[in-house]
């Protein structure tokens, strides 16, 4: 994929603020969270399976949003039923951001990327990338951190279809498992003031 041709894609944007998380800060993070050098390898291994198969996952994805009134409710357009072109364009977005979680670095571009997604969560800038006028302003932060589990509970199978074995099965999920996590407390920063 061209990262350029996909619409309101903007890591590594001149235009990007700087995000307010340090890289100080995202190295305690990932302390916190019992990150090695190890899970690197396996995030990358990970990344190889992965994103080839976006979007199957993007399918098992969409349809546990779809399937509850409250999630779904998000992607609202101004009639108050899901609107299908926002759903497509935070798609692609989101095909691109499984690869980028296994494959980036985690430098200072990617933190401010990072602060980017987090305030399109947010009623600071939701909405305005795909031009929509949803009902919905806010992803309440509670579902953002709740997220991590379906976002990484629904990884497994798709890991252990092409994984050689168990261990290399478990090591890629763990990996992947901390840096959903990671992701989610990241995001969580505008929306808390002793963040
Ligand atoms: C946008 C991931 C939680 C609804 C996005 C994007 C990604 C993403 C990658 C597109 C980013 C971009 O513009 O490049 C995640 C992750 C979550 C999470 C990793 C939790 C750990 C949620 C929840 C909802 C949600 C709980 C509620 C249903 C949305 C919506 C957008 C979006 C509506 C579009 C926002 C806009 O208007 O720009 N998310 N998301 N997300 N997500 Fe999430």
């Amino acid at each position: 994929v061209k990262t350029s041709s996909i619409p309101g894609y903007t890591y590594g944007s001149k235009t990007l603020a700087t995000s307010p998380v340090s890289l100080e800060d995202l190295a305690r993070l990932e302390s916190t969270v019992l990150w090695t050098d190890d899970d690197v390898a396996a995030l990358r291994r990970a990344g190889e399976i992965l994103g080839p198969q976006a979007d199957r996952i993007l399918d098992v994805w969409y349809g546990f949003v779809g399937s509850h009134d409250f999630l779904i409710a998000s992607f609202a357009g101004a009639d108050g039923t899901a609107n299908p072109d926002y759903l497509g364009a935070v798609r692609a977005r989101f095909a691109q951001w499984i690869v980028d979680v296994c494959s980036r670095d985690r430098d200072q571009e990617w933190l401010d990327y990072q602060h980017e997604i987090a305030l399109r969560h947010t009623a600071a800038k939701k909405n305005l990338t795909d031009g929509v006028s949803s009902p919905a302003s806010v992803i309440n932060l509670r579902y953002i951190i709740a997220f991590i589990v379906p976002l990484t509970a629904t990884i497994r199978p798709f890991l252990a279809e092409q994984a050689p074995d168990a261990d290399e099965v478990e090591a890629m999920y763990q990996a992947w498992f901390k840096s959903v996590t990671i992701t989610a407390a990241l995001w969580a920063e505008p929306y808390s003031p002793s963040w």
